[in-house]
């Protein structure tokens, strides 16, 4: 009796394990020099089992819980290394593998894509995808920074299914980090963060196993990624104080002063959604949100020496010249004095390791685009463009932080470099 028991159970599992389709992913969560999150779904409950392979040798990771929504942590993996992987089977994919990030201290260049207000299932979404696939032929992005309303109208489930994993699983999401941050229409206009959809589905890594200072909140949290220290912020969410990023305060605020204080790395990078200065779709005058982020939190990335700010709310692209002291309206904006004198080039900026000003982009464009408000194109800004799609590629390396943003027709639209000495 106790042989055909186990016969039976042994047998069902095999019979749920072949008729199981995966209905989501894989994708890649939390990458750290040394371990990765798989994530995926299944239409049935399964166990969870990933093959893994570097240089010809298979490993394998087993849970044997029976679920739908699986996770899985590879890990003592080695840094800047190739892991091709599976989900249960060993028939390895070309076009599903992780590279696991540089090791800490490396700096090696990276490159990083950052895509912001995607998830539209329109046209121009898909028109932006195919041009990074493109342009990033023979390099690679390395890891994907996500900068809010990335999946429209209200982050739900099914809308992350259609206009994102639908959208981006065969190129991207199966063999590229993703390291995200909301926007509200993550947060369907509200911003209590036990509710939106976004925190069940990724996983960010807030223990500091990928680098910074621990936050131990899912809505922020920073990632050391070769010389690039790179934060993720949430504009969206309300602490139990009251108190939200904008407010220049609270317990967000507290983390990121000292995860900035505690950086070693030579390049940073902070990101979110609501950005302190537009003139796009939306207006960094008039908008309580943006305003209040532009009066209260510029200061904080300027003294911390933040090289790039970046964000997306705005469906346009705009980029500003290296600036310090501007926390007024457009109108304010003076050359003379909030232009870092040393950077005067617009293209070209060659700094001291603590002398730049900060370089604020917003690329809101990544499938929404279009808008202006009065103003538009800011004085503070040295570029700007609501006519087409596009997201922006980061090449790094120890000296040099080069931008590029790469518009949906494959067109370079903009780009600049900084180099550190
Ligand atoms: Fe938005």
């Amino acid at each position: 009796m106790r042989l055909l028991l186990l016969l039976f159970c042994v047998s069902a599992q095999l019979c749920v394990a072949q008729q199981a389709q995966i209905i989501r992913g894989p994708y890649l969560q939390s990458v750290t020099p040394t371990s990765v999150l798989v994530h995926w779904r299944t239409d049935v409950p399964t166990a969870s089992r990933v093959f893994y392979q570097a240089k010809g040798k298979v490993l394998e990771k087993l849970d044997t819980n029976r679920v739908t929504d699986h996770v899985l942590a590879l890990n003592q993996l080695k840094p800047s290394t190739r892991y091709a992987y599976q989900i249960d089977s060993k028939s390895f994919d070309a076009d599903r593998y992780v590279v696991t990030a540089p090791a800490f201290g490396s700096s090696e260049s990276v490159r990083i894509w950052a895509l912001g207000d995607f998830g539209d299932g329109s046209a121009s979404q898909k028109a932006v995808m195919q041009s990074i696939e493109k342009f990033t032929v023979g390099q690679r992005p390395d890891a994907w920074i996500w900068l809010g309303d990335n999946a429209y109208n209200n982050g739900k489930d099914e809308e992350y299914q259609k206009n994102v994993f639908d959208v981006y699983q065969k190129a991207f999401l199966q063999n590229l980090p993703i390291y995200p941050s909301p926007g509200n229409h993550d947060y369907a206009g509200k911003h209590d963060p036990s509710l939106p959809p976004y925190f069940s589905i990724f996983d960010m890594p807030i223990e500091g196993q990928a680098g910074g200072l621990p936050s131990h909140a899912e809505s922020y949290y920073s990632v050391n990624y070769g010389p690039v220290h790179l934060i993720a912020l949430d504009t969206e969410m309300q602490e139990a104080s009251g108190l939200m990023l904008k407010d220049g305060k609270g317990k967000q605020v507290d983390w990121l002063k000292a995860d900035l204080a505690a950086n070693k790395l030579p390049w940073v990078v902070v990101y979110f959604h609501k950005p302190p200065y537009s003139k796009g779709s939306h207006d960094s005058d008039t908008e309580l949100d943006m305003k209040s982020m532009r009066e209260n939190m510029t200061p904080i990335f300027e003294q911390y020496k933040v090289d790039l700010v970046i964000a997306g709310h705005s469906h346009v692209y705009e980029r500003s010249f290296p600036m310090r002291g501007h926390a007024g309206v457009n109108e304010t904006f003076d050359s003379s004095k909030h232009v870092v004198a040393q950077t005067q080039a617009d293209k070209y900026y060659v700094v001291g390791p603590m002398g730049q000003g900060v370089i604020y982009v917003v690329s809101g464009s990544g499938g929404k685009f279009g808008g202006q408000r009065p103003g538009y194109p800011m004085k503070s800004s040295v570029y700007t463009n609501n006519t087409i799609g596009g997201s922006v590629l980061l090449d790094v390396n120890k000296h040099t932080f080069h931008l590029k943003w790469i518009q949906s027709d494959g067109v370079v639209g903009d780009e600049f470099v900084i180099e550190k000495r």
